[in-house]
């Protein structure tokens, strides 16, 4: 099967399959607060994740790129989004462009597009430093994300069955490259093991990509007919993976992502320890179904609410949210208890 070919499976089935919910997210509740003592006014949404300025906690996650025309399109449609909601992007996997030169242009246009915004470059890692070189040159990147994918790799019958030495191969990136380094899943959640693995290797910057929205399990058994069904309810959800990624390490930059769809997602990923959320199927979905301008109401929209969610629980700041009371209820207590998680 060609690359391109996989690349437009992976979007059709996608928006065919959707984002479940089973985040965990309903399983965190805020405390109201009626003295809260905030002006909605005095709201900023403006935040830092360790050596990037964001205008807002938002970015619009990887997703594609190479595969031709459909794909160009939808790399250009999302970075104006980005561009106009001033919104941090990332490209999806580049290996493409990095094997076959035809397929740059769908990457490089999300730069065109966003000339002053905060990209992120995309590869598995299987990468060598000079491939990680040349994807942050082709984009200008101010960020590499690698994304770790095990359990796609293993549902599908042509994947990847050696994981061995890529934890010293996202070290070796991550020593050369002189730019952030991202370590993030792609919907089955970055556990405690995972994230102190990488701290102690010098990784800063985790996204959690969890399990409750995005399903690359059933996306692969759907495009075969195959039945490896007992992948599609495997990984940590992503209120889970927030708190395990952050207990193994206060230091962690945390991104959250994983079926994050609304505002108030966003601020309970941002309450349980992250430092930005990011989100792929659904801002996909919004794209594919309702178009560019509807896709950049959407994201405006989320952010209002955000700072209206922030009024409520009297915070001015992105930082703040940390330290509200946050109630654990449901499996997403158990599954903390039962790993020694407070
Ligand atoms: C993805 N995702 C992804 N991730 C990555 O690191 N490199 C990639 O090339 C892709 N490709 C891709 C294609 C499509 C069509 C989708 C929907 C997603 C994974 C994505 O960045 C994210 O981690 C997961 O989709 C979980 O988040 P959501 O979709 O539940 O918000």
């Amino acid at each position: 099967m060609s690359r391109s070919k996989r690349k437009w499976d992976h979007i059709q089935y996608a928006l065919q399959t959707g984002q479940k919910r089973l985040t965990g997210f309903d399983d965190l509740k805020f405390v109201n607060q009626s003295l809260p003592g905030s002006k909605l006014d005095s709201v900023k949404l403006e935040t830092e994740i360790g050596e990037l300025s964001l205008s807002s906690p938002i970015f619009i996650n990887a997703m594609t790129g190479g595969g031709g025309e459909r794909t160009y399109r939808i790399n250009r449609e999302l970075a104006i989004a980005a561009r106009e909601t001033r919104s941090a992007i990332a490209v999806g996997s580049q290996m493409a462009a990095l094997k076959d030169p035809d397929e740059r242009r769908s990457y490089e246009v999300v730069r065109e597009m966003h000339p002053h915004g905060i990209i992120l470059a995309n590869l598995g890692s299987e990468a060598t430093v000079v491939q990680a070189r040349a994807a942050i040159d082709m984009i200008q990147a101010d960020a590499l994300q690698i994304h770790l994918n095990v359990v796609q790799e293993l549902t599908m019958p042509e994947g990847d069955r050696d994981f061995e030495g890529a934890l010293a191969r996202i070290v070796e990136i991550q020593q050369s490259v002189g730019i952030p380094v991202v370590v993030k899943e792609v919907g089955f959640g970055i556990g405690a093991e995972a994230a102190a693995l990488l701290y102690s290797s010098g990784i800063r910057y985790v996204d959690v990509g969890g399990y409750g929205g995005t399903n690359f399990a059933e996306i692969e058994n759907k495009r075969r007919n195959r039945l490896l069904t007992f992948f599609e309810d495997w990984g940590i959800p992503t209120a889970a993976s927030i708190i395990e990624t952050k207990s193994a390490s206060q230091e962690l930059s945390v991104i959250a992502s994983g079926g994050i769809q609304t505002s108030l997602d966003i601020v309970k990923a941002l309450a349980a320890g992250a430092d930005a959320a990011a989100m792929a199927g659904y801002l996909l979905k919004t794209l594919m179904e309702n178009g560019t301008e509807e896709l950049i109401k959407e994201i405006n929209l989320v952010k209002k609410e955000l700072a209206i969610i922030m009024t409520a629980l009297g915070v001015h700041t992105i930082g703040e949210l940390k330290s509200v009371p946050l109630v654990i209820a449901g499996e997403t207590y158990h599954w903390l208890e039962q790993r020694g998680i407070d």
